[in-house]
């Protein structure tokens, strides 16, 4: 019997997988090169159900003989160790990032006379319908909880951006890229603290009450599906933050992180510039165990953060309160900066990394904004969040236009700036 190997993510399965399997079938004994989670996130978006829940519907798929994992896009390794006769795949992969895997496999193929078969793709069903289809049924606060751990797991860098509204929810839900072959997008939210209070017209104190931040989450999360890490400041007492992480986690927010500091709050990006005051290492660690007995699912996450840096006290007390946070319990680090170069967050990852016991890193390149996130993330960065830039654009333009309407009085000169009103009215679907 003649071997055949058919490579696929199988997250929402159709009629198209099923035709291919079908095909591959009358060739021999089928294969499924079943691609893991982090295959399918380095070249496109993280699945909806898991490797196993993949597997499991496979397996049962009439004419699917074996299935093994592929751990990479790149089907060399597979190939080479199975020998197949054939390798079956749709047709749709001659362009974007697939056409230099589609050659690899040729070659590959061609070293023991294999050959690539290719199906006609099945018209007016794919996947990227079905996932666009699903991002408007929405999503629940269960899945959208769990998500952020599966995406830490699965990428190599989660991006986060920051959302003050729910339209910036929207922007974040849908922007994409193209790089270097590979479609990029951001695969979380962040509620600041910063913004979120300036947007209220109110200093970043911890003045606004968590109920009207909560408000805005749920209004976002009303249209959006993706994931939002939350600013709890400090946390306030350990007593109240036991109720913060109840509330956060009902709403299906993902994360909580909180910093370790004590005393009227300010913006870190002051740094000593303001009297700021950092918290004992003993205060902050019983607060993440508050927070950890306080929280009901496995999968929210408390992160801590550390002011160290901030507060100039040095990298050595920086590695040893992450040393005793993830003692105490802390599901991540968040090291922060307001340095203008990144090296001393280079400096902790690279100490860091060395730690026995690690969770996964997370930084907030604001200051330090000359390094990219994939250079974060091989220093061993796991999660950038792009803390305020969503407000920080929209805060001039709306200025400018402002000014100008009062300088002219009228809007004619201001008009290129502004999105034309039919764009507006086309924004939201069912405006119309
Ligand atoms: C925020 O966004 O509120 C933060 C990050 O805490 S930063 O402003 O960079 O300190
Ligand atoms: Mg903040």
């Amino acid at each position: 019997m003649k071997k055949v190997y058919v490579g696929m993510s199988a997250d929402l399965i159709h009629p198209g997988h099923i035709n291919i399997i079908h095909e591959a079938a009358k060739l021999g004994e089928v294969t499924v090169g079943l691609l893991t989670d982090k295959a399918i996130a380095s070249y496109k978006r993280l699945t909806f159900l898991t490797y196993e829940q993949r597997k499991s519907v496979v397996e049962n798929i009439k004419g699917v003989a074996n299935i093994t994992p592929q751990t990479t896009l790149d089907y060399r390794d597979n190939l080479i160790a199975i020998k197949p006769d054939y390798v079956v795949h749709g047709d749709d992969w001659k362009t974007g990032i697939q056409a230099k895997t589609r050659q690899q496999v040729i070659d590959t193929l061609a070293t023991w006379g294999g050959e690539l078969i290719e199906v006609g793709y099945t018209a007016g069903i794919s996947s990227s319908q079905l996932h666009e289809s699903l991002k408007e049924v929405g999503t629940t606060p269960d899945i959208r909880l769990k998500r952020l751990r599966r995406l830490i797991a699965a990428k190599p860098v989660v991006r986060v951006l920051e959302a003050h509204t729910p339209l910036c929810g929207l922007i974040i839900e849908h922007a994409e890229a193209i790089v270097d072959g590979a479609k990029r997008e951001f695969d979380a939210m962040w509620s600041s603290s910063l913004t979120d209070s300036t947007a209220k017209g109110k200093p970043d104190i911890e003045a606004l009450d968590l109920t009207s931040r909560l408000q805005n989450i749920n209004d976002t999360f009303e249209v959006t599906t993706k994931p939002l890490i939350y600013d709890a400041d400090t946390g306030g007492i350990p007593e109240h933050f036991a109720f913060t992480v109840k509330s956060l986690e009902r709403v299906g927010v993902s994360a909580v992180i909180i910093e370790d500091k004590v005393g009227l709050k300010k913006n870190s990006l002051f740094g000593n510039d303001v009297d700021q005051q950092q918290a004992s290492i003993e205060e902050f660690c019983h607060k993440i165990q508050v927070g950890k007995r306080a929280q009901i699912t496995e999968d929210f996450m408390i992160i801590a953060r550390i002011e160290s840096l901030i507060l100039e006290q040095g990298m050595d007390d920086a590695i040893n309160r992450a040393k005793a946070y993830i003692d105490a319990g802390a599901d991540g680090i968040m090291i922060h900066s307001r340095h203008k170069s990144p090296a001393e967050v280079l400096e902790f990852c690279s100490i860091y990394r060395k730690l026995e016991k690690q969770v996964p890193l997370i930084a907030v390149p604001s200051s330090y904004n000359s390094i990219t996130d994939t250079e974060l993330a091989e220093a061993g960065v796991n999660v950038v969040i792009y803390a305020n830039h969503m407000l920080r654009a929209a805060y001039p333009a709306m200025n400018n236009v402002a000014h100008s309407i009062l300088q002219h009085g009228r809007s004619e000169e201001c008009k290129d700036q502004c999105m034309p009103i039919k764009d507006i009215l086309d924004l939201i679907p069912g405006t119309r």
